[in-house]
């Protein structure tokens, strides 16, 4: 049977077209693959026949099936069907190409109407020519010619100038991008086919053409990518094919070729060309060239380098070539962290796995350390590699406190898991390492040690932690919680006392109701003070006095002092630096003249002097002329209610021959056993004077006395006068007190005794 595919009703009989056409209706499963030019199967599943299609280049079709009935009369009905969907598809391909360009669609009426012939004849007569519209018919048909020619087709839409340079512009770059992903669009439809060959011919000439404008037109690059883009990806779908040696040559002369050019760019997020046809490569020689070229890029390269880094160390370690250059070595090793990732990106484990191993742990920071020992372990999980997995987990938990890592090696090898808690145990204090501790209360919450969460916790002095974890703990170590709690609330209390304690507790005692814990803690509290009330009371009154500084411990003057003495040496033309304050504060006034005096070079006669440092006093005064007891700093009070109540003497120890007026004003004279104020000793602040006066107007030994001090020179004086220091204020400048707290409102005296007995 031979018909030519417009014609075939004329060419049978109406009964045998009327079958045909009610198979090609009752076809539901098939498809139509073109083998080669001018040759196609039809294959239908449902129901089941298969015919060949050939088409002569006069247009005439002969089709072939392969059941009895065709087979005894040269025509059946699977064959005739066969014929209506052949060229019902190639109808549907030439509308699907429809553009809604006006012209387009009166060319596409026309195209309609043409048979193959017509249509090869019609395309031939076009091929020389370069205007925009034709470049588009022929980027659409000109795969159906016998030797379509590609090449001639780009040079048309994007030719060289005498000087070599490519005349394009905003418009024609719109044809050359459209002709391109026309193009592309068949290369895709030939790979779905299989028609590997066609595909190829396509990308060699697309892929070509694309990167010679990509270099010549640098401003239309951002464009360009797009079908570069979509070149690369069909590209890498056809040398994932089986293709045979003849076409896997010339992939990788393509590749080498368009690789080697300067200004190779490749899209990002993509492999080069020469990453892509890797598998082919299989001589030695040409295994050398590609080797040698990505170390040229590697060399010169600076945009792309790390996926040309990491394309030659895949390549040392597929093909067993080294990097002979030293430099080039160098710059890799530098680069290997940003390497690994870019192979974790793209999925190649066993290159990050054998990246990993090459890294010298000291040549990195801690954390890119830590980063590229995770990745490694992601990968060795996705390859399975058990031992490398272990290594790394081990490593990651015990050397970066990952964990993650720790969680993981626990499931794949308890006991090293368990060693790794116990190193961490020796080798970090409680407290001194949040990582370390957080992971070995997660260790140990996850190997239900119950004791040493709790002993950890309590030495990290965070008890309210045991929030966290005593839904765990509840049931089998109840009674060590009930302990930890009780000890912590007591803790709590005895530092900050009443209210204070109090909002401080509040969220662990809304807790522990939850917990069903309140009341059984609460007794545990109970029990303890008992116990503590029931000890012999040793002999803890060693400490029976405190002697309090005034101006900046029980009332904030300090500042005034300061800025009268700023005041009158501005008067004597000096402006004195805030430093200063550290050397007046504590000392007396004439002290702190003197000082002044010296550090600015001035130099004043005796009278002199009398008259500043009376002005300077002046100044003073009239600036706390107001002081009333709400000038107490915060917390003052309470603590001389609770010395009191404490049962200890309490004395005034200040250089200030203001302090006694002071303390009247403020409403606190009654609280003092003594006062001793500038007129109480000859020596200033440092000199241990003064307090040793307290101490014996209080009758104590000094070392019964603690003195609270907010300045340095007055904490040495205490220290030298053998009493107790407790700086107030900042820890940086009174480092040498015992204790030193903000201000009288952080502590209470029990506790001041507690930590200094
Ligand atoms: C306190 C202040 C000092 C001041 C000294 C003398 O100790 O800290 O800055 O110089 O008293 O004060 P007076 O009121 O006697 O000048
Ligand atoms: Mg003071």
């Amino acid at each position: 049977m031979k018909v030519l595919l417009s014609e075939i009703e004329n060419h049978i009989t109406p009964h045998a077209l009327e079958e045909a056409q009610e198979l090609v209706s009752a076809t539901q499963e098939y498809e139509i693959n073109q083998v080669e030019e001018g040759y196609y199967h039809c294959i239908s599943r449902q129901p089941d026949y298969h015919v060949e299609i050939t088409i002569k280049n006069d247009g005439i079709a002969i089709p072939k099936c392969h059941c009895t009935v065709f087979k005894k009369t040269r025509q059946c009905r699977h064959a005739i069907a066969a014929l209506l969907l052949l060229r019902d598809q190639i109808l549907r391909n030439l509308r699907s190409k429809k553009k809604s360009n006006h012209e387009f669609q009166a060319t596409d009426e026309v195209l309609r109407k043409l048979n193959v012939t017509q249509l090869r004849s019609f395309l031939s007569s076009y091929a020389l020519s370069h205007s925009t519209f034709r470049a588009e018919v022929l980027s659409n048909f000109l795969h159906l010619t016998r030797t379509p020619d590609y090449h001639s087709l780009f040079m048309d839409i994007a030719p060289l100038d005498k000087y070599g340079q490519v005349r394009l512009n905003r418009n024609s770059i719109k044809t050359v991008r459209g002709v391109s992903s026309t193009l592309l669009k068949h290369a895709q439809q030939f790979l779905k086919e299989r028609a590997l060959a066609e595909t190829l011919r396509i990308l060699e000439a697309t892929i070509l053409h694309l990167h010679r404008l990509f270099v010549k037109v640098p401003q239309f690059q951002e464009q360009l990518m797009v079908e570069m883009r979509m070149a690369y990806k069909i590209f890498d779908g056809l040398c994932s094919q089986a293709m045979a040696p003849r076409l896997q040559i010339r992939a990788i002369n393509l590749a080498l070729d368009i690789c080697n050019r300067d200004g190779y760019t490749f899209p990002t997020g993509m492999k080069p060309l020469l990453a892509i046809i890797e598998p082919f490569i299989l001589e030695e020689k040409t295994r050398k060239s590609a080797f040698i070229l990505a170390e040229k890029k590697v060399q010169s390269e600076n945009s792309q380098l790390i996926q040309w880094a990491s394309l030659l160390l895949r390549w040392t370690r597929l093909w067993s070539i080294n990097i002979s250059n030293p430099a080039i070595r160098k710059k890799i090793q530098k680069h290997l962290p940003s390497v690994i990732l870019e192979n974790n990106q793209q999925g190649r484990h066993e290159d990050v796995l054998y990246l990993v191993d090459q890294v010298k742990p000291d040549e990195y920071s801690d954390a890119i350390q830590k980063v590229i020992l995770q990745t490694g372990l992601r990968s060795a999980k996705q390859v399975g590699s058990e031992e490398v997995m272990i290594k790394l987990a081990y490593v990651l938990s015990l050397n970066h406190l990952d964990i993650d890592s720790w969680l993981f090696l626990h499931e794949k090898d308890p006991g090293k898991a368990q060693r790794i808690l116990s190193i961490i145990e020796d080798m970090y204090q409680p407290g001194s390492d949040s990582s370390a501790d957080e992971l070995l209360l997660n260790g140990w919450q996850f190997t239900r040690k119950g004791g040493s969460i709790i002993q950890r916790i309590k030495a990290m002095d965070q008890s309210e932690r045991l929030m966290e974890f005593d839904f765990m703990l509840k049931d089998k170590f109840r009674t060590e919680l009930e302990t930890a709690y009780a000890e912590h609330i007591i803790s709590v209390r005895s530092a900050y006392g009443g209210i204070i304690a109090r909002q401080k507790l509040n969220n662990i005692f809304g807790h522990l109701k939850a917990m069903d814990l309140f009341s059984s803690v609460a007794l545990k509290i109970k029990e303890m003070e008992k116990e503590k009330q029931d000890e012999p009371t040793q002999d803890n009154h060693t400490i029976k006095g405190f002697v309090f500084d005034l101006d900046g411990v029980i009332v904030d003057t300090a500042v005034h002092h300061f800025q009268s003495w700023k005041k009158i040496m501005k008067e004597l033309g000096i402006e004195i630096s805030d430093s200063d304050d550290h050397h007046t504060r504590g000392a007396g006034r004439m002290e702190s003249l003197e000082y002044l005096l010296d550090t600015y070079h001035v130099i004043l006669s005796e009278e002199e002097k009398q008259f500043w440092a009376s002005r300077k006093n002046d100044i003073y005064v009239d600036a706390i002329g107001g002081i009333t007891p709400s000038d107490l700093l915060p917390g003052a009070l309470i603590f001389l209610q609770a010395s009191r109540d404490l049962g200890l003497k309490l004395a005034l120890g200040s250089a200030s021959k203001n302090a006694r007026p002071v303390i009247k004003k403020l409403g606190v004279e009654s609280y003092f056993d003594a006062v001793l104020d500038g007129n109480s000793a000859e020596k200033s602040k440092p000199d241990p004077e003064i307090f040793l006066n307290a101490a014996s107007a209080l009758r104590l030994d000094p070392a019964e006395v603690v003195v609270f001090e907010d300045a340095a020179k007055g904490v040495q004086a205490a220290l030298a006068a053998g009493c107790y220091a407790v700086g107030i204020g900042d820890p940086s400048s009174l480092s040498a007190a015992q204790i030193v707290i903000p201000g009288l409102d952080h502590s209470n005296p029990s506790r001041i005794i507690e930590l200094l007995s």
